[in-house]
């Protein structure tokens, strides 16, 4: 019977360079697309799918991301004193439940396969999902959750896939394709940011994953890969190498990679035009800046 997966790793020790100077004092994972941190965004996906431990694993300089999941009385009290009850009741959305969330160091950065790792004693012997905040999926039902659905049928092992233009394969995970089915493909091999000419397949490993408890063995096992560093994708091409089932989900829904600047603005400019009370506003400011835009050419 596969057990169901109610543990969630977050990743979130890296330092965030590329965002730079605001990364000096604030946790990358703070950073807001309009008025949500990047981390809320990963939360209320994984709660969606079912998850119900989330297990972060930080670093040195991540205290305000702790700070952020505690209850705010003296902001809540504040705010049902001045009726504003619409905000409250959206601030208190954010709050977790007492011993919901765990916290484990990691304490040099060795890649993302050494953070997971970090986690293995608090997976335990469970299936696990892995979620990186970098990676922002907006879709009418949760990334997370449509793997979950998926994996209900296949059981094995999960990573959210997209097709990426060939020449952007040395970004990711590449999948190395045995049977596809659709939504659904068997992967042979996966191999972790390999050259154009080297790359399998053009199907990426996005950053959604469910994972049996297997791959914390073979993480322990891991020597440095690509870039120097433990990598994940390592651990489940191992997996693969062992005869065990590795499946790529092609996810309905627009992936950001709000790990660059460029993503981030694009996710900025997608959600600010999802809100009610931002469209209109915010449509005709930038209907505006193409007119000046195509003007100036
Ligand atoms: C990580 C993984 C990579 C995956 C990517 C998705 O890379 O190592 O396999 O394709 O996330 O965003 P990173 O972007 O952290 O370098």
């Amino acid at each position: 019977m596969k057990r169901k997966v109610t543990k969630a790793i977050f990743p979130v020790a890296g330092l965030g360079t590329r965002f730079l100077p605001a990364t000096k004092s604030i946790p990358k994972e703070i950073l807001t697309l309009v008025d949500r941190p990047l981390i809320q965004y990963a939360i209320d996906e994984a709660r969606a799918a079912g998850i119900r431990e989330f297990i972060f694993v930080t670093s040195r300089g991540k205290g305000a991301l702790e700070d952020y999941f505690d209850d705010a009385p003296e902001l809540e009290n504040s705010l049902r004193k001045s009726g504003k009850t619409e905000l409250l009741e959206m601030l208190k959305a954010t709050n977790m439940e007492s011993g919901a969330i765990a916290y484990v160091r990691q304490n040099r950065p060795m890649g993302l396969g050494h953070a997971v790792w970090c986690a293995r004693r608090l997976v335990g012997n469970e299936p696990f999902a892995v979620i990186l905040t970098d990676d922002v999926i907006a879709a009418e039902k949760p990334c997370l959750q449509q793997m979950m659905e998926a994996y209900a049928e296949t059981g094995g092992n999960m990573v959210a896939a997209m097709e990426v233009p060939p020449e952007k394969t040395s970004s990711y995970g590449i999948l190395d394709v045995g049977e596809d089915m659709g939504a659904i493909v068997r992967a042979k091999g996966m191999v972790e940011k390999p050259a154009q000419e080297d790359a399998p397949s053009n199907l990426a490993v996005i950053g959604r994953y469910i994972l049996t408890p297997k791959i914390m063995q073979h993480l322990h096992r891991m020597k440095a890969g690509s870039g120097g560093e433990i990598q994940l994708t390592d651990a489940i091409a191992e997996e693969i190498r062992q005869g065990e089932s590795v499946y790529g989900f092609r996810f309905r829904g627009q992936r950001f990679d709000c790990g660059s600047k460029a993503g981030f603005l694009q996710a900025t400019v997608a959600f600010a035009l999802a809100r009610d009370d931002l469209r209109d506003e915010f449509a005709e400011y930038l209907a505006h800046m193409a007119a000046v835009q195509k003007a100036a050419e």
